[in-house]
């Protein structure tokens, strides 16, 4: 990494939700490397304190936090003790899911798998939300960085998971308006396929599904969740000062144009 790649986030206190997952761990890292005290929060407890203390043995601020994203009562009494170590939460990243290994289709869907998806990551979201933003209104600043999906703006397989990611891109915007007269800015990182765990059935079913899916992407691999945590870093820092309500696209050219099709098209 360059000087260039550098966000500084030096004194600030960084909450991510799903923080023992793919993503969530190497944004945790990240957000840690460029200064940040990370309170890294998980519903899986041993992971989020594993992590918490292997960034601790590399001389940052971390601490593990369990955190079920579902449970509104209880999401406010863990943000408020991470926040009596750390301080006030600067940065909110809502990140958290339930990975959906092999995505059915509307008609053979799980009951209750609209209601996970809806639960954990819109108002899961929301609980997060609602915890932070009080402290950061009365310090007129704060960042919220909500993960979203390619699928929010496109069907690309798993109705439910593409709706309550449409919806969190709704909700992003919704907290841009109201909480920017406060000094509090809301965008949504927004990726296509990252190799993480949440693939790992898949891949275990396909050992070429990256291969596979590689096609549709004009820079020619999918992503790492490394181009996800740069994209949050940047949208957390001050060069970002002026950016609010965006969704910024971390997708390799996915959603720019079709790049099978255009193959076809012109013949080669
Ligand atoms: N991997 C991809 O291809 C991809 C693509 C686009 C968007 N995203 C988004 O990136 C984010 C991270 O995805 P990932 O691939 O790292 O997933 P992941 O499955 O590796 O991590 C998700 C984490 O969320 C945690 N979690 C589940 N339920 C929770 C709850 N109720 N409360 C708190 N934590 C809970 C899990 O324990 C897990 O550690 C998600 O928002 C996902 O939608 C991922």
């Amino acid at each position: 990494m360059t000087t260039a790649d550098r966000f500084d986030l030096t004194g600030k206190v960084a909450l991510i939700t799903g923080a023992a997952g793919g993503i969530g761990r190497v944004t945790a890292a990240r957000l840690a490397r460029e200064g940040a005290s990370v309170v890294v929060t998980d519903i899986d407890e041993r992971g989020c304190k594993d992590l918490a203390d292997e960034l601790a043995a590399l001389g940052h601020r971390a601490l593990g936090v369990a955190l079920d994203v579902t449970e509104g009562d209880s999401v406010g009494a863990a943000i408020a003790s991470a926040e009596s170590v750390f301080g006030p939460v600067d940065l909110l990243v809502n990140n958290a899911i339930v990975a959906c290994p092999i995505p059915p289709k509307l008609h053979e869907a799980p009951a209750n798998l609209w209601d996970t998806d809806l639960d954990v990551i819109v108002k899961g979201g929301v609980h997060c939300c609602q915890a932070v933003l009080p402290s950061m209104m009365e310090r007129r600043t704060g960042v919220i960085v909500n993960i979203v999906s390619v699928n929010a703006f496109a069907f690309y397989g798993h109705p439910s998971y593409s709706a309550a990611k449409a919806a969190l891109v709704s909700f992003t915007r919704s907290l841009a308006v109201e909480y920017g007269p406060y000094g509090i800015r809301a965008n949504a990182v927004n990726p296509g396929t990252i190799r993480t765990a949440a693939w790992a059935e898949q891949e275990a079913k396909d050992s070429a599904v990256f291969d596979a899916l590689t096609q549709w992407y004009p820079l020619g691999r999918v992503g790492d969740p490394d181009d996800v945590a740069a994209a949050v870093c940047f949208l957390a820092s001050g060069s970002a000062a002026w950016i609010t309500g965006s969704v910024l696209t971390v997708d390799g050219g996915l959603t720019a144009g079709n790049s099978v099709m255009a193959r076809s098209v012109e013949g080669s």
